[in-house]
């Protein structure tokens, strides 16, 4: 059946309807950062486009957002001259040359001393430039850098990037413009990424600049599609018609036409505010949802840019600020392998020396056997070694992916075969990504482990006992298990190297006081695998007694919270074993005791139903015993006060929150009374 004229122009109507829908609502999404419908709502609206579009093909136009994805894999990109060339930027590693900076472009404005400069300070996205050509708002053309004047015609890649405008919003453009700004990946994007690469078996990336540069240089626009790619636009090249007279006006104006901008963008005046906000940036770079190698200064006025100009590749008018590198290349000088608590086999990076993220790094963790296979690392290979925040070292990967030319004689990896520590056989269970020293409790590596664990803050507590002690202590014979630890005595302790009179007292002391603990530390200090903090705590609610844990079966064992069938097994397998059973004993008779609930926790203990907000600091005992005592009697502790909260205890210096209970009228306990409470 053939439609009317008037149903054509209805459905035509409906198409255009529908487009502006659609692109305001990526509008929201991408540059004002708050999207305004559900998902499932837009795609809603994107299948009927596609239903209509399928029936009508005449009525799609480029601009549709149905038309995004759609081109054919090419065989090579084309070369794309610049209308304007793409610079790059210089650096200053340090405060003196941005200082100097600033000085530079003072005295060649001739400035005097009391003039400051309008600065406009951002962040340094590490991804990759790209330039957008807009005709009559029209995306007509995307190229990446290349070498600043040639890049490569990425323009089927970009379209596919919904952050990206195909259409400039409003009607203030000018006719012809070139937008600048950087194409990358967040870091949520990137993880999810390189799992997506794990399961499909394909390699997976180093970090967000090689998965965003992998992705957008992609042939086939479809992969392109399916990776997480994120832009933000920061400058502009070529135009036909004069644009605002500042920078931070530009961003604005990027940002009315549809372009996403970067939030943390700043106008400021003075060098000095430049250096606070790399402070600022600095202090708040883990935090970030993308990773930034920098922040750029770009003085303000575009008439002081132009009058400033270039020097070779690079304007004088801006500047990068580096933070410090967490990602450095060295040489690959050997492997150990680590034996852990539960004798999985950690093979363990030798570096040449290198300065990292702010400190020198000659070991990083290369996690397992399979991550050294995928990523394809050997003995003698220049590796990226990373450190980020408070993370252990990595080494992400190896330089350069033509790996068949290695230049130098390299040596491949190796998982042994034997345990290095105890000579006991490695095992590697099928699907698992781990190898285990099958040595157990006989392996010395394993029990330093372990007693490492069973002295922690958040196990026993044992303060004054570090791992080399443990160390010490097992090779020397004075320990064998952690319960041997409560047999040691101040004069064997004074005997060892490095510890004096004061010291050994100390621990005698402190191994005396952990002796009182609780069930729930007391089962996650056993090192059972898999059973954390909170696995401990939801075993002990469940069944309250040791005995009843320790003869529960898989089934029972998997009906406590959060617990499935794998711990259940771990947890029923390691109460089997008769040198764990034994062990325990030994600990029982050493003193280590908690209270003995009389039934279930919660239900029945004397602060039942009651809830507890601590402020300020108790003399008798810390925070969280505090709260350890509060909860052993069935009570709760929680974080701020409410007309809910049954009482307030303060200790000295209280915050806050005590005037909040004056005010709420909720009763304030002193330390005094606090403790007359639980006893
Ligand atoms: S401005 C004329 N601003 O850094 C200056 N670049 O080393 C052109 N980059 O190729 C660049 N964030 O890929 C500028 N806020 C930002 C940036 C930024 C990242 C990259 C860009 C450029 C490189 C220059």
């Amino acid at each position: 059946m053939v439609d009317s004229e008037d149903t054509r122009k209805q459905i035509a109507k409906r198409i255009a309807i529908l487009n502006e829908q659609l692109g305001n609502y990526n509008y929201q999404y991408y540059v004002l950062d708050s999207p305004t419908i559900p998902d499932a709502e837009y795609d809603k609206l994107f299948r009927e486009l596609l239903e209509l579009e399928e029936k009508h093909p005449e009525l799609i136009t480029i601009n549709s957002s149905t038309q995004r994805v759609g081109a054919k894999p090419l065989a090579k990109f084309q070369a794309v001259k610049h209308h304007q060339p793409m610079l790059s930027l210089n650096n200053a590693f340090d405060q003196k040359e941005v200082l100097a900076f600033d000085e530079r472009i003072r005295k060649r404005l001739s400035l005097s001393e009391t003039d400051f400069i309008d600065y406009v300070c951002e962040v340094k996205l590490d991804g990759l430039a790209v330039s957008l050509c807009y005709e009559k708002g029209v995306l007509v053309q995307a190229a990446t850098r290349g070498d600043g004047m040639t890049g490569e015609d990425v323009t089927q890649n970009i379209r596919t990037l919904k952050a990206i405008p195909l259409q400039l919003r409003g009607q203030r453009w000018p006719a012809f413009i070139e937008i600048r700004g950087e194409v990358y990946i967040s870091t949520k994007g990137f993880l999810a990424l390189n799992i997506a690469q794990m399961k499909n078996n394909e390699k997976t990336f180093a970090n967000p600049r090689n998965a965003a540069a992998g992705s957008l240089r992609q042939l086939d626009p479809h992969i392109t599609a399916k990776r997480p790619l994120a832009f933000i636009a920061y400058g502009v090249g070529e135009k036909s018609a004069d644009l605002p007279d500042t920078h931070f006006e530009l961003l604005q104006t990027l940002k009315e036409w549809g372009l996403p901008i970067n939030a943390e963008s700043e106008q400021v005046n003075g060098i000095a505010a430049c250096l606070s906000y790399y402070q600022k940036i600095l202090k708040k770079r883990d935090k970030l949802a993308y990773e930034i190698d920098g922040v750029v200064y770009k003085v303000n006025s575009y008439l002081q840019q132009n009058e400033l100009g270039f020097i070779a590749r690079a304007p004088r008018f801006a500047i990068a600020h580096k933070f410090p590198a967490i990602e450095v290349l060295t040489t690959l000088l050997g492997v150990d392998f680590q034996v852990g608590r539960t004798g999985v086999l950690t093979p363990v990076a030798r570096l040449k020396p290198v300065f990292v993220g702010g400190a020198t790094v000659s070991n990083a963790t290369l996690h397992n056997m399979d991550e050294i296979a995928r990523k394809d690392i050997r003995i003698g290979d220049e590796v990226i070694v990373r450190r980020a925040g408070d993370v252990i070292p990595e080494v992400v990967g190896v330089v350069g992916t033509a790996l068949k030319f290695r230049e130098k004689e390299t040596s491949p990896i190796q998982l042994p075969q034997h345990c290095p520590i105890c000579k006991a056989d490695v095992e590697r269970i099928e699907g698992e990504a781990a190898a285990r020293c099958t040595g157990g409790l006989s392996c010395p590596a394993q029990r330093k482990e372990g007693i490492k664990h069973f002295v922690s803050r958040k196990a026993m507590d044992i303060e004054g006992i570090g791992d080399k002690l443990v160390e010490q202590l097992v090779d020397e014979n004075l320990i064998h298990d952690a319960a041997d630890l409560f047999s040691l005595d101040k004069t064997t302790l004074a005997n060892l190297d490095r510890m004096g009179d004061k010291s050994a007292e100390n621990i005698v002391q402190a191994l005396l006081k952990s002796k009182q603990t609780t069930l729930a530390r007391f089962i996650y200090a056993l090192g059972i695998r898999e059973v954390g903090e909170a696995t401990a705590r939801n075993l002990v609610k469940h069944f309250t007694h040791l005995d009843a844990i320790m003869s529960a079966n898989i089934e029972a064992l998997s009906a406590v919270e959060d617990v499935g069938p794998v711990v259940a097994s771990h947890v029923s397998l390691f109460f089997k074993q008769p040198h764990n059973c034994e062990v325990i004993e030994k600990l029982k008779k050493a003193g280590v005791s908690w209270v003995e609930m009389p039934g279930s926790q919660s239900a029945s203990g004397k602060l039942a139903n009651q809830t507890f907000v601590l402020t300020g600091t108790l003399a008798s005992m810390t925070r969280d015993e505090a709260k350890e005592r509060i909860e052993s009697l069935g009570g709760k502790v929680i974080n701020s006060v409410s007309t809910k909260t049954t009482y307030v205890v303060a200790g000295r210096d209280p915050g806050s929150k005590l005037g909040k209970a004056e005010s709420l009228q909720v009763p304030v306990l002193d330390e005094a009374a606090f403790l007359a409470l639980l006893k």
